[in-house]
């Protein structure tokens, strides 16, 4: 991992010259475009999907999410995964997170999508079901723990798992889900999908990350079921294939279709990489263009965690691309610079960059990062005027 800190390519003094991201044959390869299926990424800068948890408790977006994610898409963004959106009403992380669980959403979201576009971004979104995880706190107030109560709009003895074991002591005990429960998700997430299509987004980004639903499915740490959905590996994954596979019958299949995993629990006997790198060989067969590599977050008890270096996943990302070149993959945590982010790329670690935390604290981080890599890129005309001079 230690390698992944040098910079050998960028200070290569061929390097660094400054390139156009209209120029073919710009050097920079986070600047380069990116074809997927029927989208071209006009970068390689990912923004990733990040909950701001502020609907109005109905799941749809509001004038508060077209101002941010019109923000980072008037700033260069090439795309933007919109934050967890949940395909049932009881898969929500909080009683504020977005929703495509009913037709009545798609408006308001076809409202966001018009708006990334008009920005020059392309839009993509995460669907998500957060499981045992689901009903939690309002993370706007921080002094709040433990999971909503009614009384606060969450829904605590609804919850659903693949078996019932809850997140902490304060945490309500999940319900099983049964197997007609089951087919009833995975009939919501491809209505989610179709609903998300009819609403104009470019992509879709399965959520099968961080202790969520289909994670939970995945480790043998959440799931302990004795029937086809649990045990061997081929049964823990027989959920995430079957929402692909419903997904599939209601997303065009000339747009691209992301999953994000969590590629180990950072748990003995969890979920682990060499299943991830199984995994990816399988779905990619399946018609998974992307995977969009995160870690942990299943088990905030029993994860232990590597120390948090800059770009400490990469190495995740590295292993399923080695294992599978054919796969797109994205890299994502603790990357925080162009430099770090073009290192990746040249030493084709990952084919882009998802980044999160960085654009909350400046949505210009495109424009900074093509700056610090000596990148000409189009800016917003109305801001031409506080563009430093290169002159
Ligand atoms: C405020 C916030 C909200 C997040 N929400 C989501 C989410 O909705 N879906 C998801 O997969 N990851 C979510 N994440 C994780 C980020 O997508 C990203 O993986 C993580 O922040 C690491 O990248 P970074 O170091 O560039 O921030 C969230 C992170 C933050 C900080």
């Amino acid at each position: 991992m230690n390698d992944l800190l040098k910079l050998p390519n960028v200070n290569n003094p061929n390097f660094n010259k400054v390139g156009s991201s209209k120029d073919k044959n710009c050097q920079v390869k986070l600047f380069q475009p990116l074809n997927i299926k029927n989208v071209t990424l006009k970068n390689r800068l990912i923004v990733a999907p990040m909950c701001i948890f502020s609907t109005h408790s109905d799941g749809k977006p509001n004038s508060l999410h077209l101002i941010h994610y019109g923000n980072l898409a008037l700033r260069g963004a090439g795309l933007i995964i919109v934050e967890a959106t949940a395909v049932q009403e009881i898969g929500r992380i909080t009683p504020y997170d977005l929703g495509l669980w009913s037709d009545e959403q798609i408006a308001p979201f076809k409202a966001l999508v018009e708006n990334m576009h008009f920005q020059g971004s392309l839009a993509g979104i995460q669907l998500a079901h957060a499981g045992r995880k689901a009903s939690g706190p309002n993370e706007l107030l921080r002094n709040q723990k433990g999971m909503s109560t009614i009384e606060e709009g969450g829904w605590p003895e609804k919850i659903v798992a693949p078996s019932p074991i809850p997140v902490d002591n304060d945490w309500a005990t999940p319900n099983e889900l049964n197997k007609e429960q089951i087919k009833q998700l995975i009939n919501d997430f491809a209505n989610a999908a179709r609903r998300a299509n009819e609403a104009g987004f470019d992509v879709v980004e399965i959520h099968a990350a961080h202790g969520y639903l289909i994670h939970q499915f995945l480790s043998p740490i959440t799931n302990k079921r004795t029937d086809e959905y649990g045990g061997s590996f081929e049964n823990r994954i027989r959920l995430c294939l079957e929402v692909i596979e419903g997904i599939k019958t209601q997303w065009p299949a000339e747009k691209p279709l992301f999953i994000r995993f969590s590629c180990t629990d950072f748990i003995e006997n969890g979920w682990n990489i060499q299943e991830t790198v199984k995994l990816c060989t399988i779905i990619k067969k399946m018609g998974i263009d992307v995977v969009d590599c995160s870690a942990g977050a299943l088990d905030g008890r029993l994860q232990n965690l590597p120390p948090l270096v800059p770009g400490y996943q990469v190495p995740y990302a590295h292993e399923v691309k080695k294992q599978n070149p054919d796969m797109l993959v994205t890299a994502v945590g603790l990357i925080t610079n162009g430099k770090q982010a073009e290192e990746i790329l040249q030493n084709d670690y990952a084919d882009a960059i998802t980044v999160g935390r960085s654009f909350l604290r400046d949505s210009s981080t495109v424009l900074n990062w093509a700056d610090e890599l000596g990148v000409d890129i189009e800016w917003p005309c109305q801001y031409s005027r506080a563009r430093i001079s290169k002159n």
